[in-house]
């Protein structure tokens, strides 16, 4: 039902949940966020900004108690809280039980077996060192993917190790989950929506490709350069994985096309993600519109893709901290076709996302000609360089 009454509150207040914000001020849609700093993103476009910890039981609770919907732009808050608003009869979404599942790597791989969802082969440690007992014996042989279950984002929480020296220098510390490395031919992602009817829309898959350093997606292309046949294998899972979880909103399903041609889920989130920034400019609906059709009870929007989109994300110059300072915006927006969106951090530091540029064009060639330019152009420093 559609009510511009209704009071929309949301855990995290970064730049996700500003383009959360930004989407449904169109449709007058109250946004009530919660996070440490009313300095952060999503706090000068809220309706309101209520300071507190997303990870405190307490918060939550207080913040939730007057809200209709709830919802998240990180998976990392407290669930406990968001079980008991529930239970009070508030919308929740994604489901908690879902969240429980998808904060815990180890939880979510398990998942994927039990649902018949293809992923790396794994196996969960309590520790490094029973999963070093396993190199030991031969159980598991470099190189192998080790993730933190709970620890990781943005390759944070990720090791891949591949010889005994990286046993030395890269081994992750306490609960984690080790996998075969993929051979990966390319990285994708669809994002899936889902409404409480059971209703999916799909967006056409995107291709990730990732900075060798941060560990972070550097561009991203969509559509993805794969085959008819692959999309819509990769739609299917993606449609799939949403079912399986029962989510109301969206999920962005992170997969790896494997060089033998199959698909492997990676991970998920169960929300907006970094993957569909380009759909404001580049969608007939936003990821950001769809996310807030599906957990208000309204129609999912036209996932259709209206021109080729290039997403560069904006992050942080090395050798720059402090109060930040962008470069080269002007002459970038004189290109036709390129949208620029500043997350609004006061702060700067190296490889910190600070925003980012969709490049939209007729064809991904024409799309490609200009993004260098943007690279070389627009950049992150600091006021004062260090
Ligand atoms: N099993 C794997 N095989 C090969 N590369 C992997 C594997 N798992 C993760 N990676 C690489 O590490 C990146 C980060 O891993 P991911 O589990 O997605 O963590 P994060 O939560 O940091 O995004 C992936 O996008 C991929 O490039
Ligand atoms: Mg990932």
């Amino acid at each position: 039902m559609f009510s511009t009454t209704q009071k929309i509150g949301i855990l995290g207040g970064g730049q996700l949940g500003k383009m959360l914000c930004l989407a449904a001020a169109p449709w007058d849609f109250k946004t009530y966020v919660l996070d440490a700093s009313p300095d952060f993103p999503a706090g000068q476009v809220c309706t309101e900004f209520t300071v507190g910890d997303f990870n405190n039981y307490d918060d939550v609770m207080a913040f939730g108690r007057d809200k209709d919907v709830l919802t998240i732009e990180i998976e990392h808050v407290n669930t406990a809280a968001l079980h008991e608003l529930k239970r009070m009869g508030k919308q929740v979404h994604p489901s908690p039980d879902a969240l429980d599942i998808i904060k815990d790597k180890g939880l979510q791989k398990v998942f994927y077996r039990n649902n018949e969802i293809p992923t790396a082969p794994f196996e969960l440690f309590e520790n490094e060192q029973d999963l070093l007992s396993a190199i030991d014996s031969g159980r598991w042989i470099l190189p192998l993917v080790q993730k933190s279950r709970t620890a990781g984002y943005d390759g944070k929480g990720v090791a891949i190790l591949r010889t005994s020296d990286d046993l030395k220098s890269k081994l992750l510390k306490g609960p984690c989950l080790v996998e075969l490395l993929a051979p990966i031919q390319t990285e994708i992602a669809v994002i899936a929506a889902r409404n409480a009817s059971g209703e999916v829309a799909v967006f056409p898959a995107v291709e990730m490709d990732f900075h060798p350093e941060a560990n972070l997606v550097e561009l991203l292309i969509c559509p993805a350069r794969i085959s008819p046949l692959v999309s819509a294998q990769a739609e299917v899972l993606a449609e799939q994985v949403i079912s399986a979880f029962d989510i109301c909103g969206l999920l962005a399903v992170e997969m790896f096309l494997c060089t033998d041609g199959q698909l492997w889920v990676n991970e998920v989130a169960p929300r907006p993600h970094n993957s569909g920034h380009h759909t404001i400019d580049s969608a007939v609906t936003s990821q950001y519109q769809q996310h807030l059709r599906a957990i208000c009870g309204l129609p999912l929007g036209d996932t259709s893709q209206m021109q080729a989109a290039l997403m560069l994300n904006l992050l942080g110059a090395e050798g720059h901290k402090g109060p930040v300072r962008y470069e080269g915006v002007a002459e970038c927006l004189a290109i036709s076709g390129v949208h620029v969106h500043l997350y609004g951090k006061a702060m700067t530091a190296p490889f910190r996302k600070m925003g980012h540029v969709t490049i939209t064009a007729e064809t991904l060639e024409k799309a490609f000609k200009k993004a260098d330019f943007i690279k070389n152009t627009l950049k992150v420093f600091s006021q004062t360089q260090e």
